[in-house]
């Protein structure tokens, strides 16, 4: 396990963090940023891991190997009182100082333990920053919220999590039953084919009707479902989301599009999952011209699209199809008739409403509802923990046609 030490008041904590993992079993690298060590000194760290502690000093000092690869030779990494600084260098690459250089070249999971300010936890581009990260997977403990520093300079959210509870989420992250609850590649040789985004339905070549959908939930699922050992295919509309690595990616515009791509996808695909927010109507007639400004009212006649799960529903097979839906009312019923429509195995439902979640934010909170109106509410999560427990779910739905399949062969 390497344990970064990051500059904040809570490095004191750390040497407790590291007694902890190592009366759990643990054996630890360490590193303390040069912030780090204006809180708390080499020799306090080096007592508590009973070893040598990397410095920037050491790393620039002659020796005889690279010791931002030597310290990276673990299966995790967790980084305790995580600054801005920290989280801004991980997000972008950084390589400028020991602890930023060694975690690029950590092969396993990421844990980051953040202390900080609570405007500085609330500054968009921190906030930014920890979305990348959990994007790419990387976990988060924290913060929590309660008073921080010494000079009454914070309250609310920014204090650090407590050392045993580090210690507690680092030795789960370690555990090869919990390596992020996702029992391993239980996905493999499987297909799964993921739609995300909004569609784009033009009016005209500059003018078009779509919606606020940021992709981030579909994107969750394919990395989720790729880092599970599936092959998968993540058909998109237009989001600001790189295109993840490990998987075919195609991108769409319109709901038309989206239906070839998904249609074509899942001819071979063993779980589907639509997180698009497919437009339900198009312009009736797409103008080959910039339409002009009129004086007075105008209207545009548009004409429904194609319901792509419901399509997929009819003609199902094997394959196990999951939707999402977005209600302001009556939402479990109301999902509850669109899995039964769209013959959808489940759909999970969540609201424009709430803060942080659904449409744009890191986290969602949804209800899966199957068409027999039984549902289950599932606890506020990242949209990577959804998209985690939804492939569970997806391959429990699998794992039983299968079973019954057999019976009746
Ligand atoms: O009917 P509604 O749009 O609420 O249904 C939501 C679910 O159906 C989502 O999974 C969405 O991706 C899918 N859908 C679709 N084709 C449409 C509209 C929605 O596949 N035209």
């Amino acid at each position: 396990m390497l344990v970064i030490v990051g500059g904040s008041m809570a490095a004191v904590k750390a040497p407790s963090v590291l007694r902890r993992l190592r009366e759990g079993g643990v054996s630890v690298n360490v590193i303390a940023t040069r912030a780090a060590l204006a809180f708390i000194t080499e020799l306090s760290l080096s007592t508590a891991a009973d070893g040598p502690v990397g410095t920037d000093a050491a790393w620039f000092s002659p020796r005889p190997d690279a010791l931002h690869l030597t310290l990276a030779k673990v299966d995790a990494a967790v980084i305790v009182g995580a600054s801005a600084e920290l989280l801004a260098g991980a997000a972008h690459g950084h390589a400028n100082e020991l602890a930023l250089a060694t975690l690029l070249s950590v092969p396993g999971p990421v844990l980051w333990v953040p202390a900080m300010n609570a405007a500085m936890w609330h500054n968009r581009a921190v906030q930014a920053n920890v979305a990348r990260l959990r994007d790419w997977g990387h976990h988060f403990l924290g913060p929590e919220v309660g008073s921080f520093g010494t000079r009454g300079e914070g309250a609310g959210i920014g204090r650090m999590a407590e050392p045993e509870d580090i210690a507690a989420a680092v030795l789960k992250l370690l555990a090869p039953a919990a390596v992020s609850d996702s029992k391993g590649r239980d996905l493999d040789g499987l297909h799964v084919v993921v739609s995300a985004g909004p569609t784009r339905e033009y009016l005209d070549p500059v003018r078009f009707i779509s919606n606020p959908s940021s992709g981030k939930m579909g994107f969750a699922v394919a990395m989720e479902a790729r880092d599970r050992g599936a092959r998968v295919t993540l058909v998109t509309g237009p989001v600001n989301l790189p295109g993840p690595s490990g998987m075919a990616v195609v991108r769409i515009n319109s709901a038309l599009e989206l239906r070839d791509a998904v249609v074509q996808a899942a001819q071979d695909a063993d779980i589907v999952v639509m997180t698009a927010a497919v437009a339900d109507y198009r312009a009736a007639e797409l103008k080959g011209e910039k339409q002009a400004k009129v004086a007075g009212d105008v209207s545009i006649h548009l004409t429904p699209n194609p319901d792509i799960l419901a399509e997929l529903g009819q003609n199902k097979g094997e394959r196990v199809l999951v939707g999402f839906a977005m209600e302001t009312h009556a939402g479990v019923e109301r999902a509850a008739a669109k899995a039964a429509r769209k013959n959808a195995d489940f759909i999970l439902l969540n609201y424009p409403t709430q803060e942080g979640t659904a449409f744009g934010g890191d986290d969602n909170q949804v209800t899966l509802v199957r068409a027999d109106g039984s549902h289950q509410d599932w606890p506020r999560a990242s949209k990577r923990q959804v998209a985690r427990q939804l492939l569970n779910e997806a391959l429990r739905v699998r794992d039983l046609r299968v079973r019954e399949q057999r019976t009746t062969d």
